[in-house]
């Protein structure tokens, strides 16, 4: 016992007492890590029991994280109008297990895209979502904006946007929110809207082509293209063309495509096994809203695709992705009979906040993600800061 006093670890009551000299403090991303006043050393293992560990769950009510002049994270305590260096969640922290479980057996279909993002910061990083205003779009917006990232909500119409901007804030008044015009059955708005966009001088890191519409009748748009193909795909494809070199110079960055499983039920081939250009912006004759809507996500699928094999050598990534069957968001306002069914469905569906669940997931999987698990040399940042 006296050897383990001399050591420094003497008999304590919890095996995750800290040695005498040794400090917990937490990165930005939530990881512990250990400093060693005495040898002004840090490591990630805990000196005793050599695990490591990350902090869990959200900070308490009234609680902020900010980031000094250094670099070095504090936590502001509104409520009692204090200032601390110390993680409050240091109470409540978990072992990292090194025989980590897979993505899969960590997140199902109950997991909503708060849930993946929880933990993350995205400060500093740029997020378009198309269809913002309502739906899916909604919250994957909002769930990127609660955890800091700068949204843009790319809308055909800019009360519903500013509305949804208005309700993001709510939740959050320190957002980074805004909207801006984007009407995509306008191939003419859509250079608009690149335009505007690359006014801002801002990095592009995540572009969410989401906004899509459902069981349309029959329609031209005014660039003389079938409105359910010119919407769903083809003003997503010049949107991402335009914005091309703004996304590689934000490498890493990635586009995310909301397509739907309902890609499977059509192809876009003729008998013979080539592709049949006439299928993608069919005439009034050869119309039915299904099959319109199926091959526009089929050509979800196929860009997206494309737009990884093309663009991942230079730091862009490209998924797309089925975000559930029949949720209750405004897709069917097109048709009585699909509000009907999607309304009977609603009970055993998800919600939106479960539907951009995959969003959220690719994204956070991908090589945008601000988070670093912890692999090299924990930081030094000097001694115990306290109170302040
Ligand atoms: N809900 C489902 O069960 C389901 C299943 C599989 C895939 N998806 C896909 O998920 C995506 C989002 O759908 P959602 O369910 O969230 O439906 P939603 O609530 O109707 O959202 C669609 C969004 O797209 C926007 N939009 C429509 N036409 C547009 C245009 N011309 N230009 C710009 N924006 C336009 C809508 O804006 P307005 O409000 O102005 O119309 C709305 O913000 C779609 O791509 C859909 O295909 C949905």
């Amino acid at each position: 016992m006296a050897a383990l006093r001399y050591a420094g670890l003497d008999d304590t009551d919890s095996e995750d007492e800290l040695p005498p000299g040794w400090e917990e403090r937490t990165t930005k991303d939530g990881w512990v890590y250990y400093a060693n006043h005495t040898e002004e050393k840090t490591q990630w293992e805990h000196p005793k029991t050599g695990k490591r560990k990350r902090v869990a769950g959200d900070l308490p009510y009234g609680w902020e994280q900010e980031t000094d002049e250094n670099g070095q994270v504090f936590f502001v305590d509104h409520i009692n109008k204090r200032t601390t260096y110390l993680d409050p969640r240091l109470a409540f922290t978990v072992d990292d297990n090194p025989t980590k479980p897979t993505t899969r057996q960590r997140y199902d279909g109950s997991t909503t895209a708060m849930e993946i993002l929880q933990g993350r910061d995205f400060t500093g990083k740029v997020v378009l979502v198309t269809g913002a205003n309502s739906g899916i779009g909604f919250e994957t917006a909002k769930s990127f904006a609660l955890h800091g990232a700068h949204v843009i909500l790319a809308c055909r119409n800019m009360s519903r946007a500013s509305e949804a901007v208005s309700r993001i804030l709510e939740e959050w008044h320190k957002a980074k929110v805004e909207a801006m015009t984007l009407d995509l059955a306008v191939l003419r708005s859509v250079q608009h809207f690149a335009e505007a966009f690359k006014a801002k001088n801002v990095p592009l890191h995540i572009l969410v082509c989401n906004a899509g519409t459902f069981a349309l009748p029959w329609s031209l748009t005014k660039d003389g293209l079938e409105t359910t193909f010119q919407v769903n795909h083809l003003g997503h494809f010049y949107l991402v063309q335009l914005l091309q070199d703004v996304l590689c110079r934000s490498a890493p960055a990635r586009v995310i495509v909301v397509s739907s499983e309902s890609h499977r039920f059509t192809d876009i081939n003729d008998s013979s096994g080539k592709l049949d250009l006439s299928r993608l912006s069919l005439s009034s004759s050869d119309y039915w809203a299904m099959l319109a809507y199926n091959r526009s996500k089929l050509c979800n699928i196929l860009f997206s695709n494309e737009l990884h094999r093309l663009l991942s050598p230079r730091g862009v990534t490209s998924n797309a992705l089925h975000p559930g069957n029949m949720m209750f968001s405004a897709i069917h306002r097109n048709s009585w009979v699909y509000k009907l069914l999607f309304t009977l469905a609603r009970p055993f569906t998800k919600s939106m906040a479960l539907g951009c669940h995959p969003v959220s997931h690719h994204q956070k999987n991908g090589c945008t993600s601000s988070v670093a698990e912890p692999g090299g040399q924990a930081p030094w940042t000097g001694s115990a800061a306290e109170w302040r």
